[in-house]
């Protein structure tokens, strides 16, 4: 059977890729990572700049080739990290490359406090699907287990709302 259910995320340093498989056990889903073929390689505040500059200049970096067609799912979970109050460049680029519509779609992102727009931004760009739910996680990596566990429970409200529509 095919499976109904696909995680997509970027992570640059971990966070998101943590929640976005904790979020994919629940779910039993599938895992599509993308990832930029050349992708920023700054630490420290150099990543802020060489990162900060793509997100201004709504650069949509090239990714690898997906080994999964995300048209083929009904509910759709996308993961982000916050870069300069936004979504991460790599979904930007994801977005432009695939045509979602009327997919059933969760969003969530990872953050350090200041989350600005990204989740507003990201649904603006899905407003062709149904939202069906959106969290954010403050300090994956200081606070692993507690976001782990607030992840498993969110995902467990998208198998819900799922099922509410009758799926
Ligand atoms: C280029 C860049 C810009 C960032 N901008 C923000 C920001 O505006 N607000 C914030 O709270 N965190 C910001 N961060 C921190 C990340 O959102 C946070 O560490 C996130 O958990 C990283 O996820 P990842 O490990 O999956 O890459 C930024 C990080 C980078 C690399």
């Amino acid at each position: 059977m095919v499976n109904k259910n696909l995680v997509v995320y970027y992570s640059y340093e971990g966070s998101t890729r943590v929640i976005a498989e904790t979020i994919a056990s629940v779910l039993d889903a599938d895992l599509l990572e993308c990832r930029p073929i050349k992708d920023i390689s700054s630490k420290g505040f150099m990543k802020y700049v060489w990162g900060g500059r793509q997100v201004i200049f709504k650069k949509r970096p090239q990714l690898e080739t997906f080994e999964k067609n995300p048209t083929d799912y009904e509910m759709i979970i996308i993961g982000t990290p916050v870069w300069k109050f936004d979504y991460a460049p790599a979904i930007r680029s994801f977005l432009s490359q695939v045509n979602l519509t009327n997919k059933k779609i969760g969003v969530f992102c990872c953050h350090e406090g200041v989350k600005g727009k990204t989740l507003d931004h990201l649904k603006e760009d899905l407003s062709n699907n149904t939202i069906i739910g959106e969290s954010d996680f403050l300090n994956v990596k200081k606070n692993k287990e507690e976001n782990i566990a607030q992840a498993k429970k969110w995902a467990m409200t998208l198998n819900d709302k799922k099922g509410e529509r009758g799926e």
